[in-house]
């Protein structure tokens, strides 16, 4: 079994995961879906703290996206609530265990509190060499290529960047990921076969791995199962 153990490959540099099915776990409970968010925090802190003592580098949560608005408002201010509470106990994790906070997404539309919350995340975990979570929120895979063109096209009217030399590691640098190692992995639970506006440009040559699981069921072993999956993979990136 030690010889087992030894042999057993690295983890992905980089592990996204969609973090769906918080809804269906608390209907199936008879509970409100609210109580079905407060679940899928602990998966996703149960989540990192495994991704952290497996060296995974980089782990990227799908936690609210742009289209999620949509809900009720009840839903909504009930998930921004959980955020905010969740993002408070993460944080003392955080110092604790020195996990790298970013964040994905348009934090323009969060309240202040929540906003100012993420703000402080970013900067005080910026010498954080452990983990680094990066917390999508308000996040949205075709918003943040908008919001990258405005940004470059805004570099361009100010002559510090040239529209003939703009390659796809260049414009990279303009995306919530800068600087970030695209995912090898993405995990959807819930057993949802779609990637609902998740990391569009990021994810061209990842493998993606679809599971039954309930977020809020998740555990670690079902990472080492997507894990394990991920591995019996033959990446080509195009290549015969
Ligand atoms: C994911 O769970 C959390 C968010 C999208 C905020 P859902 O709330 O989408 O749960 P289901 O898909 O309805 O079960
Ligand atoms: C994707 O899940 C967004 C998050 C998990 C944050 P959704 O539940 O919003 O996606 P759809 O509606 O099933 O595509
Ligand atoms: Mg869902």
């Amino acid at each position: 079994m030690a010889e087992k153990e030894l042999k057993k490959p690295a983890p992905p540099r980089h592990i996204a995961i969609i973090m769906d099915g918080n809804g269906r776990w608390a209907k199936k409970r008879g509970l409100p879906r609210t109580a079905g968010h407060s679940a899928g925090g602990e998966a996703f802190r149960r989540t990192a703290n495994y991704c952290r003592t497996l060296g995974v580098e980089y782990l990227t949560v799908y936690a609210f996206s742009t289209e999620n608005w949509k809900r009720s408002e009840e839903e909504v201010s009930g998930i921004m609530r959980l955020l905010t509470k969740y993002l408070q106990e993460a944080l003392r994790d955080m110092e604790k265990n020195h996990v790298r906070f970013r964040f994905f997404g348009d934090l323009s539309r969060l309240n202040p509190k929540l906003r100012k919350l993420c703000l402080d995340a970013q900067s005080r975990s910026d010498e954080y060499h452990e983990v680094q979570v990066n917390f999508c929120l308000n996040y949205g895979g075709r918003d943040e290529i908008i919001r990258g063109i405005q940004a470059y096209v805004r570099d361009v009217q100010a002559g510090k960047a040239d529209v003939n030399a703009l390659t796809e590691t260049g414009f990279s640098a303009y995306l919530d990921s800068a600087g970030i190692p695209d995912p090898e992995l993405v995990i959807r639970p819930s057993g949802e076969m779609r990637i609902s506006n998740f990391l569009p440009w990021q994810t061209v040559y990842s493998e993606f791995v679809f599971m039954d699981v309930l977020w809020p069921d998740f555990s670690p072993e079902d990472l080492d199962k997507a894990i394990e999956e991920y591995h019996r993979r033959n990446r080509r990136f195009g290549g015969a």
